[in-house]
């Protein structure tokens, strides 16, 4: 067990748990602000570095070998991270999730990359496979993204169909408010996915898609924040 001590400012409840095998290492700069709950069991991981920020009543949970890395990134109050059964999630530089948001692993990889943004409500669900997202993404409000089934589906041979690819994003990529990107999905470089629009499909670069499935409106386009 190694595990170090919070300092900064935590002004009230922290209730963390970790059994022998943990790592918990929490960089000094750290501003738990309220009602922290962290477990860690089973060989598992929790490192939150330098700048990182847990808002209030947020709980971050790890089992069973599974780690968090959550580097000068900054989650939100209520959001609820759990990841169990060897699973792993990355946040890299300045990412951040906003409040009422959710992050699940089972047997998942998540990787957040280097300031992208993910707005309130929104939820990332990875079972049995990954997700990539890319530098400098921009999810609006209630975006959802779905990597594997979560159950197990058979046809009518026997045979699992069970969905298991990953879910990608290139960089600077824009998901509309409700978008769902569902196993498969790959939204290419500077593209747009409209606001409710369900994607399972490749989406080509500099592309605005939308709908359900999501289809190609226009390519050829940029966008800013
Ligand atoms: C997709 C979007 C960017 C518009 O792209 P566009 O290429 O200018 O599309 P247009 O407005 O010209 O519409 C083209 C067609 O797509 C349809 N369409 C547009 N947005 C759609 C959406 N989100 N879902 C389904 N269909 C949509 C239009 O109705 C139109 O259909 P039609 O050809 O049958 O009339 C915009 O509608 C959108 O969803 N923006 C995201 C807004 C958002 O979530 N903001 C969050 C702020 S933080």
């Amino acid at each position: 067990m190694e595990y170090s001590a919070f300092s900064g400012m935590i002004n009230d409840v922290v209730s963390l748990e970790v059994d022998e095998n943990s790592v918990v290492s929490i960089d000094e700069t750290v501003h738990f602000n309220k009602k922290v709950r962290i477990t860690a069991a089973n060989g598992s991981s929790i490192y939150l570095r330098g700048k990182s920020i847990v808002e209030s009543e947020s709980s971050l949970i790890c089992r069973d070998s599974s780690k968090m890395n959550i580097c000068d990134s900054r989650i939100s109050w209520r959001s609820h991270l759990m990841f169990i059964c060897n699973s792993e999630l990355i946040m890299e530089k300045d990412s951040l999730l906003q409040g009422l948001s959710e992050m699940f692993g089972l047997q998942g990889r998540i990787v957040i990359g280097a300031q992208t943004t993910i707005a309130r409500c929104s939820e990332i669900r990875c079972h049995f496979s990954s997700i990539e997202i890319g530098k400098d993404n921009m999810f609006s409000q209630f975006v959802k993204m779905v990597a594997g089934d979560g159950h197990k589906i058979f046809d009518s041979d026997g045979n699992l169909i069970t969905h298991k690819e990953c879910i990608k994003t290139g960089e600077h990529v824009w998901l509309g408010m409700g978008a769902c990107l569902l196993s498969g999905s790959d939204v290419g470089s500077g593209s747009i996915v409209g606001a409710q629009s369900l994607v399972n499909k490749v989406i080509p670069p500099n592309a605005i898609a939308a709908g359900n499935p999501a289809k190609v409106l226009r390519e050829g386009i940029r966008w800013e924040r």
